[in-house]
């Protein structure tokens, strides 16, 4: 159960949200099961009002592309990751009462040991650890048993064999890696480019007691920005150097203070305090978004892990987050350097060729040692194998065999020991026409639970102690409430009639002939419905309908052949309300 506060935002959006169909618990029929969110027929459309103005602000201007792969993944991909190892938390159960615990906590509340410390010790470690220093658990005082890993990713066979271990995937951004063969061809093999996928992933949460901001089955969408890393330049710095961002980099949180400081992305750049220009640019992006879904600059910050709190692929990693009024600053993206971290990794494992051969403009001259043979020596030394010696000298990377006579003495060409003698290095200029490397890559990631659950909380208010979501009219579930006044007279079949028209033209608008025309407006600001069309007497002898304001409550007269162009251009933010009708 979670604790029981004071009606604070998070109950009164939770109770909302139920009742008028945004989101609830899932199974509720089954006693629930935590981690697990239901969208009803209003929270799926702001999902996907979040999903496409995500769309609009970062996939499309950057002509990023986006793909879609399966949830489950094989047990070798994830092996590749990292993922296998670091998603697993050490626990131990409680002898008396069974309850299971994080061991890395129990040593942290128990015996001060930091979460580096414990995340160094191997399961018999911390058992001797717990053994030692007395822990015992935090429930009862019972003793603790064994130690055991807990895997935090959903782990499933693919087939009828037990072998084919398959997980859940635990972000969307390993569907990219592995086909970035295929995608760095879609994109002509140029970077820098960006991969986008959104999309269900699965982390088994030990407890996750916090309704749409801890999900064990969440919507993710991760970017995957790769460029490469001897050109790291951002060419849209100069649009966002002068924003400002609140940080709390790296250096600020190690003197244990939670202030943040204001700086323009220029200046974080310039004092290092974001490594990688690409990374600023995206967190500034995010903070624009995060503003767009109603979320104000000064309710936003972004705070850098610490090496020990960093993900395993990551080398910078700054979390986005925002003031909910339950829980504080929360997370709703985060901002990593994963270098050439899960390219390389997948190369590795797969065998698959991850280089890009990015071509120069012009070609480079470049100075270049080669190697070559000195066949007066290695005829007295080979004999009979001379000549394939000196064939597999000419083959051989200069670099390498330098470093192998500098550092050892020798150099192996297959099974012929090569001294300094055999071999002369010259430099010479060749020209090059591009380079090949494995592209380096920054991540913003966001959970778009949150950012929708954000977006309900900020939208909330009141207005003469009346619930009025004020939802950016993009957002907005419903666009346009079409009520007839009363339900007789042929009203309610004008209504329709406007109703269908309206649908025709591609709006999302809702038709309720039920209760009073006050009880209706309560209802659709309830929701978040920017505007309620009226049809009365009047319409029938002169086309005129109401249009009503959900935020000011204001109404103006409008004809109904420029009812669609009008509403148009009010979605589109070009017309403002007063603009749609004479004022009545
Ligand atoms: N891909 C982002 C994350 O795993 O959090």
């Amino acid at each position: 159960m979670e604790p029981l506060q004071k009606s604070d935002k998070y109950e009164i959006i939770s109770e909302l949200a139920r009742r008028r169909g945004f989101f609830w618990p899932s199974y509720e029929i089954y006693g629930g099961v935590s981690g697990f969110l239901t969208y009803g027929p209003l929270g799926t459309l702001l999902k996907q009002r979040v999903e496409t103005k995500f769309r609009e602000f970062f996939i499309k201007p950057f002509k990023m592309l986006e793909l879609e792969s399966s949830i489950i993944m094989p047990a070798v991909a994830l092996e590749a990751s990292g993922h296998v190892k670091a998603f697993r938390e050490p626990m131990a159960a409680c002898l008396e009462c069974k309850r299971r615990f994080r061991v890395d906590h129990l040593l942290r509340d128990q015996a001060e040991m930091s979460d580096t410390a414990a995340e160094k010790l191997s399961l018999k470690e911390l058992a001797a650890e717990i053994e030692k220093l007395g822990v015992r658990c935090p429930e009862c005082g019972g003793k603790l048993g064994e130690s055991n890993y807990f895997m935090t990713m959903f782990e499933t066979s693919i087939g009828p064999y037990s072998e084919a271990v398959g997980y859940g995937r635990p972000e969307a951004a390993q569907g990219i890696f592995v086909e970035f063969k295929r995608l760095i061809e879609i994109a002509r093999g140029k970077v820098p480019f960006g991969v986008v996928q959104m999309g269900h992933a699965l982390r088994n949460e030990i407890s996750p007691r916090q309704g749409p901001i801890r999900l064990r089955e969440f919507n993710i969408a991760d970017i995957e920005f790769f460029f490469d890393p001897k050109e790291p330049h951002c060419p849209f710095l100069p649009e966002v150097e002068k924003d400002t961002l609140q940080l709390i980099p790296a250096e600020v949180k190690r003197k244990k203070t939670d202030k943040a400081i204001q700086v323009t992305v220029k200046k974080a750049l310039e004092k290092d305090y974001i490594k990688t220009e690409w990374q600023a640019y995206f967190m500034v992006l995010a903070k624009r978004f995060l503003k767009t879904l109603g979320v104000p600059d000064d309710k936003q910050r972004f705070i850098e892990k610490l090496p020990w709190e960093r993900a395993h692929y990551s080398k910078q990693g700054y979390d986005q987050e925002i003031y909910l009024d339950r829980w504080g600053w929360t997370e709703v993206s985060g901002h990593n350097y994963r270098t050439d971290y899960d390219l390389k990794q997948h190369m590795n494992h797969s065998g698959a060729d991850m280089h890009v051969f990015q071509e120069y403009s012009t070609p480079r001259k470049v100075e270049e040692t080669v190697v070559s043979p000195v066949p007066a020596k290695i005829g007295p030394t080979f004999k009979a194998d001379a000549q394939k010696v000196v064939t597999l000298l000419s083959k051989a990377n200069a670099k390498e065999v330098k470093k192998s006579l500098d550092e050892m003495g020798h150099y192996m060409a297959d099974a012929f020991k090569i001294l300094p003698e055999h071999v002369k290095f010259t430099n010479k200029t060749i020209e090059e026409t591009g380079r090949r490397f494995i592209p380096h890559v920054v991540e913003p990631s966001f959970g778009i639970d949150r950012l929708a659950y954000a977006a309900l909380e900020y939208a909330y208010g009141k207005k003469e102690d009346r619930a009025l979501l004020r939802l950016p009219r993009e957002l907005a579930p419903i666009q346009v409430a079409v009520y007839p006044l009363v339900s007789k007279d042929g009203i309610p079949e004008r209504a329709e009639q406007l109703h269908k028209a309206l649908v025709k033209e591609g709006f999302a608008v809702e038709y309720d002939e039920s209760g009073s025309i006050g009880r209706r407006y309560a209802r659709a600001d309830e929701v978040g419905t920017p505007l309620c069309v009226t049809i009365d007497y009047e319409t029938l002898s002169d086309a005129t309908v109401t249009l009503r304001d959900r935020d000011s409550w204001q109404q103006v007269r409008t004809k109904v052949e420029d009812l669609s162009e009008n509403l148009k251009e009010y979605f589109d933010y070009k017309r403002d309300f007063e603009a749609l009708g004479k004022t009545i």
